[in-house]
């Protein structure tokens, strides 16, 4: 367990506990989130949080049998912050009543909080823009009626008489609305304050996080052998570096080429990595074999499923070739191992079969190594940076596992694929020459399976039709369509039909996420 104070968030379900951790490591205090299930009497004496936070929850405390924390969280001595479920969960506890929503109370959205007559530190900085209120985002039903023993009111809303609420000797706070959320504009503050008046150093940066891991690394592995699957991706690239510094040669990497790769990038991968870092490095180029696997198929599930085994087989076969390997690195992000309950349970179905080596580490006897496994993505990018690895990798767009092939909907053909890398490249950098691109999520062009005619010069053409796809999105799972200007789309389409032999079309994709998906496949 990592040696930086560490706060305890405890889940009751919330669609937004995630983003409690995100705020809270962006102010330097490491933070864990369990689901209230796992967070016993015993757990909370090992964990030894020094604040603990409640998150918000779907339930109603006025239900039997509903989410709680254990009772000695209460007697631990340590600051607690309960937002939304978690205050209710808190006033009941200790002694208040919460009501069952009623619509004249329920609050959803936008709401403005107004202070109460005492001012108390967990509100430094609120209240300041001269309009005596502040913005928060409620999403209630419930709402408490009478407010614990001991506890003060510091805040009030239409529908939350008791929106901030404190018992200031025990340092226990609660609040109605999200102070996580984007729509709580000075959300952060309230966070940092609450921080501060619990005693964080803001210990937890990636420069201090660098050398504990490294270190971690080095009592894990010993002098064993370790074999990192390297994609170019940012968090295989961070994870591979990082792995370089602790233990140098005892690192292989292997890259596989499935012949589904975008323009060069095979080659800056390899340069990169072999001659830029001298990490040892197996370029697998497997084209050849993928792309005739994959000749006639254009089922995506099919494409999907085809690729995802072929990898594992081709990865095992160069990795069977590295003597006296013990270990796979590979790099799971903390969002992969939150058992948050918001996110298991329920039912789901499957959109897509995603691209991933699960079950490689016990089918090859390997143990794993994953040194990222406590970050979230922008903490990779800042290690990848602390690691000097050069901003165009770090700030790179993802890119699917399954490459070029769900980018080209329809069969596969070499033709094709030589086709959609050049447009595909043309479009990125119009993206980068309008100094677009960071604010771009994601940028990419589909191959149509349909072939248009055009006329250019005095003749006639029949050519593919492309589509240029741009998403803005914060995590991937949402996601709006870029608003490019009209000039900029008329220039890239014109770049792409002069430049590009073999596309006479270009279409702009308007489609959002949900209801589309980002990718065409
Ligand atoms: P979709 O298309 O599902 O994509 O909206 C969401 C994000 O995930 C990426 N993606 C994948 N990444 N293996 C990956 O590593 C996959 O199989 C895969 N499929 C989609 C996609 O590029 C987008 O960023």
């Amino acid at each position: 367990m990592t040696q930086h104070d560490r706060l305890l968030i405890i889940d009751f379900g919330s669609q937004v506990t995630q983003l409690i951790a995100r705020r809270l490591r962006e102010l330097n205090v490491y933070c864990e989130i369990h689901p209230y299930q796992n967070v016993t009497d015993a757990f909370l004496a090992d964990f030894a949080p020094k604040a603990v936070v409640f998150s918000g929850g779907p339930d109603s405390v006025t239900r039997a049998g509903s989410p709680r924390p254990p009772a000695s969280v209460y007697d631990i001595g340590v600051p607690i912050l309960g937002i939304c479920y978690g205050q209710q969960v808190m006033m009941q506890d200790l002694g208040g009543k919460v009501e069952a929503g009623e619509s004249h109370t329920a609050e959803f959205g936008r709401a403005w909080v107004t202070p109460g007559a005492a001012r108390i530190d967990l509100l430094n900085g609120w209240f300041m823009d001269g309009s005596g209120r502040e913005q928060v985002w409620m999403s209630h039903g419930d709402h408490v009626s009478e407010i614990a023993p001991g506890f003060e009111v510091y805040g009030t809303s239409p529908g939350a008489p008791f929106a901030i609420t404190a018992d200031l000797s025990r340092r226990f706070f609660a609040v109605q609305f999200h102070p996580e959320v984007h729509h709580t504009p000075n959300g952060k503050t309230l966070y940092e304050n609450f921080i501060r008046l619990a005693g964080f150093k803001g210990d937890w940066t990636m420069g201090a996080y660098r050398d504990e891991a490294i270190a971690r690394i080095r009592d894990q592995v010993g002098d064993a052998h370790v074999i990192c699957g390297l994609s170019g991706g940012v968090d295989s690239s961070v994870t591979a570096i990082l792995l370089h510094e602790a233990i140098g040669d005892q690192l292989t990497c292997v890259f596989v080429d499935h012949g589904l790769l975008r323009l060069h990038e095979a080659e800056e991968v390899v340069t990169m990595f072999r001659d830029h870092y001298n990490i040892k490095l197996i370029h697998a180029d497997e084209s050849d074999l993928f792309l005739n696997e994959l000749d006639g198929i254009s089922d995506p599930e099919t494409k999907r499923k085809t690729i995802g085994r072929l990898f594992i087989d081709v990865f095992q076969k160069h990795a069977d070739t590295i003597e006296g390997a013990a270990f796979l690195a590979q790099g799971t992000l903390y969002p992969d191992v939150i058992e948050s309950v918001s996110f298991s349970g329920g039912p789901s179905v499957t959109i897509k079969s995603h691209h991933n080596v699960g079950g490689l580490p016990e089918k090859m006897g390997l143990k794993l190594v994953e040194p990222l496994r406590e970050l979230f993505k922008d903490e990779v990018r800042a290690l990848g940076h602390e690691l000097g690895l050069p901003a165009s990798f770090i700030g790179r767009h993802p890119f699917p596992g399954p490459g070029l092939a769900i980018r080209c909907p329809g069969e596969i053909t070499r033709e094709k694929l030589d086709i959609l890398r050049k447009a595909d490249a043309i479009y990125i950098d119009q993206i980068r020459k309008h100094g677009l691109y960071d604010e771009i999520w994601q940028a990419f062009v589909a191959i149509l399976p349909v072939r248009t005619v055009g006329v250019m010069g005095d003749g006639r053409t029949y050519d593919y039709a492309c589509a240029l796809r741009a998403v803005t999105s914060v995590d991937g799972m949402t996601a709006d369509y870029y608003p490019f200007s009209h000039d900029f789309l008329g220039e890239t389409a014109t770049r792409i039909i002069n430049e590009v032999k073999g596309i006479n079309r270009v279409t702009y994709d308007i489609t959002s996420k949900p209801p589309g998906t980002i990718e065409w496949e």
